[in-house]
């Protein structure tokens, strides 16, 4: 097949085996799928995650996570109750009341005959979750390949943080959702005056490389003045000229991505947790800390900023065909070294992790 007919053959959906790769290869991660304070009644709650339907409740406080099922005739678990059952709250389903507890371990079925007892297939799988930075996490396989990566900035008091929450999916893979995010040579293209300038299109000097479980990837830049390189509540922000930035960026393999922008203001940090709902769907989790301009009236500002950058992004992003990203040895895509060499490097690692396996 030419690379044409490859393309447009790819434009609705990537091929079953793609789909399949992508969810396979994805599972053994942590995935964030839910704002911790959407479970502080304790649920339930349904999310969707590599194309499966989950239930989320709190059961005595402790994060529980089934298939969004029930055990008996498939009803939604998500629109059931919590209920105590021998002193311990449980997760009821709305069609017959049978109770499911922490475990998955099916503790009531009101239809049972007396002296019966109730039979262990009656139990749900139970999934692995985990809150952190306010955000709950879930792993579908036995072992994690990565732990959470680590957000330093969150626990430091010294950052203020805005939290950006996206109403809709975006309608993309969260591969390539972190790689619109490492990718820094759209700057001047997509967000021109505000992260670059389009006569200065030139790439900077990347260094790129693994350490411990991440990808880092650093660069100098300069940058207009604004929210994210100045301090503009000092009086002379306004007349300050190009902004010199260090880039330290760091993927967290393969979901998360902290953007590190040091400066002579101080530091400002992105911080992007991806949700793959599916193949073609991701939900965004956005934390943005900085070190300067610390008053809490600014925050509005830093928020509107950030959801705009986010808007110029959308529709690029989306428009994105096959919506994986392909293997290198299909040669579908085109990346142009030593400019793209961070994307490169993602793609391969993606590659050596089953994640990118066939289109
Ligand atoms: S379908 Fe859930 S109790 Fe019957
Ligand atoms: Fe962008």
């Amino acid at each position: 097949m030419d690379d044409l007919k490859l393309i447009t053959a790819l434009d609705d959906a990537p091929s079953p085996e793609a789909i399949t790769g992508f969810r396979t290869g994805m599972m053994p991660f942590w995935h964030p799928v839910l704002e911790a304070s959407a479970l502080e009644c304790g649920g339930p709650t349904g999310v969707r995650l590599l194309g499966r339907n989950l239930v989320l409740a709190r059961l005595d406080g402790e994060i529980v996570v089934f298939p969004d099922v029930c055990r008996h005739f498939q009803a939604r678990l998500s629109l059931g109750t919590l209920v105590q059952v021998n002193g311990e709250q449980a997760l009821q389903c709305p069609y017959h009341g049978w109770a499911f507890g922490t475990g998955g371990r099916c503790v009531r079925i009101p239809q049972l005959a007396p002296g019966r007892k109730i039979p262990m297939t009656a139990n749900l799988t139970s999934y692995r979750a985990v809150e952190r930075y306010g955000i709950i996490w879930v792993c579908l396989a036995d072992e994690a390949t990565f732990p959470i990566p680590d957000f330093p900035e969150m626990g430091d008091t010294s950052f203020r943080k805005v939290r950006l929450r996206e109403t809709k999916p975006m309608r993309t893979s969260s591969t390539r959702m972190i790689m619109g995010t490492l990718d820094d040579t759209h700057f001047p293209w997509v967000h021109e005056g505000i992260l670059g300038d389009r006569n200065k299109p030139e790439p900077p000097n990347h260094k790129v490389w693994r350490q411990d479980n991440e990808l880092v990837v650093q660069y100098e830049v300069e940058q207009p003045p604004g929210l994210m390189t100045t301090d503009m509540s000092r009086p002379d922000a306004q007349r300050a000229g190009p902004v010199r930035i260090l880039y330290t960026d760091h993927v967290g393999m393969p979901n998360v991505i902290r953007l590190v922008k040091d400066t002579d203001a101080g530091r400002y940090v992105i911080w992007l947790a991806t949700s793959p709902v599916d193949y073609n769907t991701t939900i965004n989790f956005w934390i943005f800390a900085r070190n300067y301009d610390l008053n809490p009236a600014s925050d509005a500002a830093y928020e509107a900023m950030s959801a705009h950058v986010r808007l110029q992004d959308k529709p690029i992003i989306e428009s994105q065909r096959p919506w994986l990203i392909p293997p290198f040895w299909t040669r579908v895509e085109l990346p142009m070294g030593p400019g793209d060499l961070p994307l490169m490097e993602y793609q391969k690692w993606i590659e050596e992790l089953g994640i990118a396996t066939a289109i």
